[in-house]
């Protein structure tokens, strides 16, 4: 494996972090502010009524997972038992991801990101997850080693993630089935009980990797000048 990647993976259009207006009521979470926790960082996109979220903090005492969920009445199911089981390690978010991403999460620090279920956009597949240029600023918030887990039940939505992956990103991935009897969140339970078929896709982040969007934060460096690099 080489050991340095040209700007190949990238798409022509990149994103614009600095376009982006900070999310509403924007705080930064202590476990990003204050910097003494030393569990790996964990994010969840989409969380929905955060059933994931809640059995995966709830399990893993040693990870901090940050779950972010944009849609009010979700998350207000999310919060209520965000809130009766008041975890340590767990903080519901209300935000649109992307902008929360950029406002919050420093470069290579997050060991993980799950995306799991995301809304089809087949009509709109700009909007899917792996065609968006912020994919390569959410590859430069995971860490060297982190791996983004996407779960769908849509087949050409996994067909057309798993080509991304290993086409445009350039990244090691792996896709398999689901296991019919798993039950992480609503959105799984229901298409496994219509014994409808999920897939999984997990995508690897090598020690080569290069984006970029690897030295741009917003709370120190909001001119953005790294295209030229
Ligand atoms: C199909 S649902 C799946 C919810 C949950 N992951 C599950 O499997 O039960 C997709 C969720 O992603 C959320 N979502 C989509 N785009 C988002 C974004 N940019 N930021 C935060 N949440 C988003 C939607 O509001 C919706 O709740």
């Amino acid at each position: 494996m080489t050991d340095h990647i040209e700007l190949t993976h990238q798409q022509e259009r990149a994103f614009q972090p600095q376009k982006l207006s900070a999310p509403r009521d924007f705080i930064t979470p202590t476990i990003i502010s204050e910097n003494t926790d030393d569990k790996p960082l964990i994010l969840e996109i989409g969380a929905g009524k955060g059933k994931h979220a809640l059995s995966f903090a709830m399990q893993n005492p040693d990870k901090h997972l940050i779950a972010i969920e944009r849609t009010r009445n979700k998350f207000d199911a999310f919060s209520k038992l965000a809130k009766q089981q008041d975890l340590p390690n767990l903080d519901a978010i209300h935000a649109d991801a992307i902008a929360w991403i950029v406002y919050a999460i420093k470069p290579n620090s997050a060991a993980k990101i799950f995306i799991l279920y995301p809304n089809p956009e087949q009509h709109n597949p700009n909007q899917q997850w792996l065609n968006m240029p912020f994919f390569e600023f959410l590859l430069s918030r995971l860490k060297v080693g982190g791996e983004i887990v996407l779960v769908t039940n849509i087949e050409s939505y996994m067909d057309n993630a798993e080509r991304q992956a290993a086409k445009l990103w350039c990244l090691p991935n792996s896709r398999h089935r689901v296991p019919t009897d798993s039950q992480r969140t609503h959105f799984e339970v229901k298409y496994l009980a219509r014994e409808e078929v999920c897939w999984e896709l997990n995508i690897c982040k090598p020690k080569w990797y290069k984006t970029r969007f690897d030295s741009w934060h917003a709370n120190h460096d909001r001119k953005y000048n790294s295209l030229s690099k």
